[in-house]
């Protein structure tokens, strides 16, 4: 599609603007970063230095010297009557709204309770809690005390709790009683007593903070919930602090948050966040990819459990001084009308979700959306995989009545923000793209094999090839928990010189990016990041499994779903109720949400003389290419191809 067929930017004059001002801070990072600092954060003490260390090493920092605390800047410098938060949850007549002042004032009775509870600057604080205000106040709490929270999404089963808390050697955990979801609760504090007795021997906790859905002062004498010794009742401890908490001076460097992501290996990475760069990169990335303007009510989807969460609905849209909407439920609870009702009712200026959930709204027709009136909203986002042009369309032309700018944001954990997006009325659009790099984000296509930036367009005239950036933004993960030579491995290593994102792109002859999709071994189910090797060694736990292979299988409405190959132990025998005891294997050890859509049970998996499982073709007998299967004769024994493409295709 040329330029001039597509949606044209309001402003020929903005689009100059906006490349002028990017290859300003392409060619001049320091000074660029530099003021942006200056503008979108208030700092205690003033930095020294924009920028030092490089990707070689992984020594990065930003603003180095300079001294600020996040919740500070998210918090106290904003008017204490303008709203802070919407909250809605799972039943839409459950709301509540907080002042900027309520929120502060609560942030520093959770952040007296935690040091009352002996958190120190520095340790980690694992936070398994439910979409609720209190899970975003728990995370401005750290912040201020300068204590690291680490947010396990609250899906995530016992096992994988334990393992993450266990990782990050949490001394303390903060969760609530229970959790809603569609209409129906989740124990949550008793998914945390489970987690508690998986922990390694290494494990410190001292203990369990629990808060309390309906809690209520006059009548709650006694908790909801069976009391361990470590467990404290959060509300009334919390309900006795003072309401002022001073906020710590953070080291620009200092570590603000981890959270564990998807990788090839079995055991997921905790990516560290720190305080000056990430602060200054969520500010800007809100205001400028979303155009907040003052008295905007700004709605993103995603759980705080996620990355999008924290950027998105609890730290950007805050450090602005905007009013974040806060969501419990799912987008069809009670019915398929959810989200265009909250947007009515709110009168929702940003609305911010995931193809996945588009694709499936999609589905119901377009009666739905037209049955409300959506004429607050500005811009559309969506965020988490590649948006297929039909579904680009219609979230324009039906949810948007093809007069908002829909911005397709792609990012990852590892780089805090939004790394390539247009930019409302500056951008020109192209269904399918993700645009333009955002200010600072210097963009390469690399050759697979050579690793050398590609110099010469394709027959098509596109660039294709492995997605990467050439030099450090402030938004970008610093390290790995515990393990700096793992993210030196897997971002620096792959491509010397360049952060490999590990996606591959195809950049148009406009410059424009279409994300294709991941090089590794890390699947997109409805916009969860999920590795196979997750998937397989939740399975092998299983005692029937001797050996698993996972590959993702393109899906209508998912993105991709799980489909899973296992070899049984001697003695096993396939039956439905061993495929229905795999199934749970998945859900104790990873959690519902990585449910494979298929378990095949096979005699053997497709083997190199080597021992290494060749993948591709198990993605070529899912998706039914087995006309396209490539060679074959370098397998072990090439007649198991035939046996699992007759079992396939009998499922
Ligand atoms: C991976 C990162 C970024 C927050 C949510 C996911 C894919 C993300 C897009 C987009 C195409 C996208 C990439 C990326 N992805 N956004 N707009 N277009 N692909 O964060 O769990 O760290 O996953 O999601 O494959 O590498 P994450």
């Amino acid at each position: 599609m040329s330029l001039a067929k597509v949606f044209p930017p309001k402003s020929e004059i903005l689009f100059e603007q906006y490349q002028k001002l990017y290859r300003q801070s392409i060619e001049n990072p320091k000074e660029f970063w530099g003021n942006a600092a200056k503008e979108h954060v208030d700092w205690f003490r003033p930095f020294d230095k924009v920028l030092d260390g490089g990707f070689e090493h992984g020594d990065v920092r930003w603003f180095e010297g300079g001294k600020l605390n996040i919740s500070y800047n998210a918090l106290d410098r904003h008017n204490p009557n303008d709203l802070a938060l919407i909250w809605e949850g799972d039943e839409p007549d459950d709301i509540r709204k907080l002042t900027y002042g309520e929120v502060l004032r609560k942030v520093c009775k959770i952040g007296n309770a935690l040091l009352r509870k002996g958190v120190q600057k520095g340790d980690i604080v694992t936070i398994y809690m439910p979409m609720i205000p209190e899970l975003a106040m728990t995370m401005l709490a750290c912040a201020r005390i300068g204590a690291v929270h680490s947010v396990v999404f609250a899906g995530f089963s016992a096992e994988a709790l334990g393992q993450r808390i266990s990782a990050a050697k949490s001394k303390i955990v903060v969760t609530a009683d229970v959790g809603r979801r569609g209409g129906k609760t989740i124990g949550l504090k008793d998914i945390v007593n489970d987690a508690l007795t998986k922990l390694d021997c290494n494990s410190v906790i001292e203990h369990v903070m629990v808060w309390e859905r309906f809690y209520n002062a006059e009548s709650s004498a006694s908790p909801p919930y069976e009391m361990k010794d470590r467990d404290i009742r959060m509300d009334p401890l919390v309900a006795v602090q003072r309401p002022y908490c001073p906020p710590v001076h953070m080291d620009s460097e200092d570590n603000l948050f981890i959270l564990y992501t998807s990788g090839s290996t079995g055991n997921p990475k905790g990516l560290v966040h720190t305080t000056g760069g990430y602060a200054v990169y969520a500010k800007m990335t809100t205001q400028v990819t979303f155009d907040l303007q003052p008295g905007d009510v700004f709605a993103c989807v995603a759980d705080c459990g996620w990355i999008t969460g924290h950027t998105y609905v609890v730290y950007g849209p805050l450090l602005n001084g905007s009013t974040s909407f806060m969501f419990e439920s799912t987008p069809v609870y009670p019915n398929e009308g959810r989200y265009w009702d909250m947007i009515q009712r709110h009168k929702i200026t940003q609305f911010y979700t995931a193809p996945t959930a588009i694709r499936l709204l999609m589905r119901y027709g377009d009666e739905i959306p037209k049955k409300y009136d959506l004429s607050s909203l500005r811009v559309l986002g969506s965020v988490g995989e590649p948006i297929n042009p039909e579904a680009w369309r219609w979230y324009y032309e039906v949810v948007g009545r093809s007069k908002c700018t829909v911005v397709d944001t792609y990012w990852q954990t590892e780089t805090g923000g939004h790394i390539i997006t247009n930019l409302p009325g500056i951008t020109p659009m192209k269904p399918g793209s993700c645009t333009l790099p955002f200010y600072g984000i210097d963009t390469v296509v690399l050759c697979p094999t050579t690793g050398k930036e590609l110099t010469e367009p394709d027959e098509n005239g596109n660039f294709q090839g492995v997605m990467a950036l050439k030099s450090p933004w402030p938004g970008m993960a610093r390290t790995c928990l515990g393990d700096h030579e793992r993210f030196l491995t897997v971002y620096f290593k792959p491509y010397p010189g360049y952060y490999f994102t590990g996606d591959t792109v195809s950049r148009d002859k406009d410059g424009f990016h279409f994300i294709i999709g991941r090089m590794d071994d890390v699947m997109n189910v409805s916009g969860h990041r999920i590795g196979t090797a997750e998937v397989e060694s939740a399975l092998v736990a299983h005692p029937a499994v001797a050996q698993a292979a996972v590959v993702g299988k393109p899906h209508e409405i998912k993105g991709q779903s799980i489909c899973a190959f296992a070899m049984l132990t001697a003695g096993y025998e396939e039956s439905p109720e061993l495929i229905k005891e795999l199934r749970g294997s998945v859900r104790s050890e990873i959690g519902g949400f990585c449910n494979p859509d298929l378990i095949v049970i096979t005699p053997s998996l497709p083997m190199t003389r080597s021992g290494k499982i060749m993948r591709r073709i198990l993605r070529k007998i899912v998706c039914g290419e087995i006309d396209s299967l490539g060679d074959t004769s370098t397998l072990a024994d090439p007649s198991i191809v035939e046996t699992l493409i007759e079992k396939v295709e009998k499922l």
